[in-house]
C-alpha cells in the first residue's frame, strides 16, 4: 500500500503523540475493572449451573472438597513438568509430549503420574458398556489357552512372511482326538491351510519360541499402537482392523474350561479396579460352549447363560468378590443380519430371557454402525420383539450402540432419532449427539444418559485425541454421561478395567476435576440396570438416587460410602504435598 507524504506525516505525528501521552488505566481494584469481573464470575456460575454434575458438585462433603483441591493442584503441576515437553529436531518432534495427546502415546507415562495414582484408587461404580470378548487383556488368555489340553490352532494359509501373517485368518479349538505333532506348522511355509496344529508345537516351532507365538497371535487380535494414531487413514480403514480381532479371540473363548478361567480373571480385575458392576454385551452368536474333554459344542444354548451364573457366583463367595455386586448381560445381535437371521436370534433371546431373567439385562444391536443396518431400517423387527417380549410378560429395555459416526444428517448419524423413539434407557457412544438440540432436551427429559467410550471413539478415529472429544459439551449441556471402555483388549489398553477411560477423562479437561469423575461413577450407578422394572419405576429410581428404598438407593448408599473414603486417602496421601488454600 502507498501513502502520499503528507499522510505519512500525520500518521508519525500521531504515534509520536500518542506515545508521549500518558495511558489512563484503570486501576486493578477500581469499580469499572472490578465490575467486569464481577460479570464474568456471575456468567461463568450461572452457566455451570446447567451442568450435569452441578448438584453431584453442590453436595461434596467437606473432605471431599479437599480431595477435589489436591487433584486440582496435583494436575496442574503434572501438566506443567511432567506432560509440557518440547520436541527435539533430532528426533523429528516425535518426543514432543503435552497433556491430553493421543492415548497410544501417552499410556506407556500415564503409569509414571501421581494422577494414574489417584485415579487407580477410584471406586469407579459400574461398567456399563463392554463387549465380552474385549475385555480382558489377550495375554492372559493366550497364556490360558496355551496351557489348556487338546487346544489347536489353524491357519487359512501359511504364516511364513510379513504379509502372509497379516493377512491370514487363524482360529483356535479343543480337540479330543490326536492330533499330528509332526506336521508343518502354521509358521512353515509348507503348512497345509486349515491343518490342526497343538498349540504347544505351533509356540514351541514359531520364530522367536513361545514369544513369538504370543506377539504374532497378539497382533491378530490387537490395534497396534502404530495403527491406532494413523487417523489420515479414517474410520473404516481402522474398522476393518478392529472386526477381525473377534473371529480370533471368539474361538478361544468357544471351550467351557477356558471361558471358567476368562471370568474369574475378568471379574477379579474389575473388582480390584474399583468397579462393582458389570453390563456385559454378549450373546447373539457367541451361544454355544464345548465342554472340558469333547470338542463339538454343546448344542444346548442355556449352557453358556449357565457358566456364566456360576462363575460369577464363584467370584461373590470369594475373598476379592465379597463387594462384588453382580453382573448382567445385553444381548447383542450384529446390526449385519437380514429379517430372518435377525429375528431368529430375537426368539433365541426371549427364550434366555424366560429362563435367565436375572441375568438378561436388555438388548442391543452392534458391529459398524456407519456400514450396518439402521434403527429405522431394523422398526418392524424392533416393534415385533417389543411386542413378543410384551405378550410373555418379559421386561426386556433397548440400550442402543447410536451416534457412533462422524455424520451430521447421514443416516448413522439419524440413529440418534430411532433410539430415543424407542425408548433406548441408555445411549452407546452418542458421539454425535451434540450436534442435536432438539435430541440434547428428549434425552435430558427423558433421563437417557450416553455410554461414553473416550479411548475408544479415539482409537476408532472418530477424535483424533481426547482433547477433541464430545464428553465436556454433552457434561455442560447436562446431559447425562458415564465412562465406559467398550472394547479395552482390543484398542491396545491391554488392561480390564475403567483407569485408562477415567485417567483421559480427568487429564483431558480442566472442568471435569475429581468432583466431576466422582459424578460419572455416581451416574454409572444411577443408570445401571440392576433388575428388572417397568418405565416409571426405572425412572423413579433414576431420580430418587441414594433417597430411594430399592436396590438402587442402597448401591448407591454404599458408593457414597466408598467415596467418601477414596477422598480421605487423597487428603492423607497428597495433601501436604499439594496443600491448597482454596478451601
Ligand atoms: C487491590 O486490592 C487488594 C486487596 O485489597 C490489594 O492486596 C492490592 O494491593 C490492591 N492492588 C492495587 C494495585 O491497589
Ligand atoms: C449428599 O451426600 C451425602 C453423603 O454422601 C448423602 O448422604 C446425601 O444423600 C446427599 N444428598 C443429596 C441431595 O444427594
Ligand atoms: C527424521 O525424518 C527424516 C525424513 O523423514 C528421516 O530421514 C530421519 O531418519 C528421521 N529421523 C529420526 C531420528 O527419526
Ligand atoms: C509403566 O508401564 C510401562 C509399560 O507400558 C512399564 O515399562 C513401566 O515400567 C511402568 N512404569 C511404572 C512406574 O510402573
Ligand atoms: C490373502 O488371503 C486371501 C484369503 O483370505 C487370499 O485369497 C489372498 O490371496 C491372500 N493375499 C495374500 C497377499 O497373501
Ligand atoms: C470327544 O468329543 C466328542 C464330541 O464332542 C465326544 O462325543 C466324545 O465323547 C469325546 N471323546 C472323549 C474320549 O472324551
Ligand atoms: C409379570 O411379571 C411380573 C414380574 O416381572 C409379575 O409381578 C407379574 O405378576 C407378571 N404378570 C403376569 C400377568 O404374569
Ligand atoms: C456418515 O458420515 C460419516 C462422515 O462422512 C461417514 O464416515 C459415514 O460412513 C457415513 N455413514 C453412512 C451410512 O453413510
Ligand atoms: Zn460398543
Amino acid at each position: 500500500m502507498k501513502f502520499p507524504v503528507a499522510t505519512i506525516g500525520t500518521l508519525l505525528v500521531s504515534l509520536v503523540s500518542a506515545q508521549s501521552d500518558t495511558i489512563n488505566l484503570p486501576d486493578v481494584n477500581s469499580t469499572v475493572v472490578q465490575k467486569h469481573l464481577l460479570s464474568r464470575s456471575n456468567l461463568i456460575s450461572v452457566e455451570r449451573r446447567q451442568r450435569q454434575d452441578y448438584l453431584f458438585r453442590q453436595n461434596l462433603s467437606s473432605v471431599a472438597q479437599q480431595a477435589d483441591a489436591i487433584v486440582k493442584a496435583l494436575r496442574q503441576e503434572e501438566i506443567d513438568d511432567f506432560w509440557r515437553v518440547p520436541g527435539t529436531l533430532a528426533n523429528n518432534d516425535t518426543d514432543e509430549r503435552f497433556a491430553g495427546e493421543m492415548f497410544p502415546r501417552a499410556r506407556p507415562l500415564i503409569n509414571e503420574t501421581k494422577l494414574w495414582d489417584v485415579v487407580r484408587h477410584m471406586p469407579k461404580g459400574a461398567l456399563l458398556h463392554a463387549h465380552l470378548s474385549a475385555m480382558l487383556p489377550y495375554g492372559i488368555l493366550i497364556d490360558t489357552v496355551l496351557d489348556t489340553e487338546g487346544m489347536v490352532v489353524s491357519a487359512d494359509q501359511d504364516v511364513s512372511t510379513e504379509l502372509k501373517r497379516e493377512n491370514a485368518s487363524i482360529w483356535f479349538s479343543h480337540v479330543n482326538h490326536t492330533v499330528a505333532t509332526d506336521a508343518p506348522s502354521i509358521h512353515s511355509a509348507d503348512y497345509v491351510p486349515n491343518t490342526e496344529i497343538p498349540v504347544t508345537v505351533a509356540a514351541a516351532t514359531f520364530p522367536g519360541g513361545r514369544d513369538g507365538f504370543v506377539d504374532f497371535v497378539k497382533s491378530k487380535i490387537t490395534v497396534q499402537p502404530e495403527d491406532s494414531i494413523r487417523h489420515e487413514l479414517g474410520v473404516d480403514e481402522i474398522w476393518r482392523k478392529f472386526q477381525t480381532a473377534f473371529g480370533p479371540a471368539g474361538s478361544m473363548m468357544s471351550y467351557e474350561p477356558i471361558v471358567r478361567k476368562f471370568y474369574q480373571q475378568l471379574f477379579s480385575r474389575l473388582a480390584a479396579d474399583g468397579i462393582n458392576w458389570v453390563e456385559i454385551r454378549a450373546g447373539g452368536s457367541s451361544g454355544n460352549l464345548v465342554h472340558e474333554g469333547d470338542e463339538d459344542a454343546d448344542p444346548d444354548l442355556d449352557v453358556w447363560w449357565d457358566v456364566l451364573l456360576e462363575e460369577l457366583q464363584a467370584f461373590q463367595d470369594s475373598e476379592a468378590g465379597a463387594d462384588f455386586w453382580g453382573a448382567r448381560v445385553i444381548w447383542s445381535d450384529s446390526r449385519g443380519k437380514d429379517t430372518a437371521s435377525l429375528t431368529k436370534s430375537m426368539s433365541i433371546a426371549l427364550e434366555r430371557k424366560r429362563r435367565f431373567p436375572d441375568l438378561f439385562s436388555g438388548y442391543d444391536v452392534v458391529a459398524q454402525e456407519d456400514l450396518g443396518r439402521t434403527l429405522a431400517d431394523m422398526t418392524p423387527e424392533f416393534l415385533w420383539f417389543q411386542e413378543q417380549a410384551e405378550a410373555s410378560n418379559l421386561t426386556i429395555p433397548f440400550f442402543f450402540h447410536a451416534g457412533e459416526t462422524l455424520g451430521d444428517g447421514n443416516s448413522t448419524d439419524l440413529n440418534l432419532f430411532d433410539a430415543v423413539l424407542f425408548g433406548t434407557r441408555r445411549i452407546g457412544h452418542g458421539f454425535s449427539l451434540y450436534k442435536h438440540p432438539k435430541l440434547i432436551n428428549e434425552v435430558i427429559e427423558n433421563a437417557i444418559m450416553v455410554e461414553v467410550c473416550p479411548i475408544s471413539n479415539e482409537v476408532l478415529r472418530l477424535a483424533t485425541d481426547i482433547l477433541h472429544h464430545p464428553l465436556p459439551a454433552m457434561i455442560a449441556h447436562g446431559i447425562p454421561t458415564a465412562i465406559s471402555n467398550d472394547d479395552p483388549a482390543i484398542l491396545g489398553q491391554n488392561a480390564a478395567g475403567l483407569s485408562y477411560d477415567f485417567y483421559q477423562t480427568i487429564q483431558g479437561f480442566d472442568n471435569i476435576g475429581l468432583a466431576g469423575l466422582g459424578a460419572l461413577a455416581h451416574n454409572s450407578i444411577r443408570w445401571s440396570n440392576f433388575e428388572d422394572q417397568n418405565d416409571v419405576d426405572w425412572i423413579r429410581d433414576i431420580d430418587l438416587a441414594e433417597h430411594g428404598t430399592g436396590i438402587k438407593a442402597q448401591r448407591l448408599q454404599e458408593w457414597n460410602e466408598k467415596w467418601e473414603q477414596f477422598c480421605q486417602w487423597v487428603v492423607d496421601t497428597y495433601g501436604e504435598q499439594f496443600a491448597t488454600a482454596e478451601i
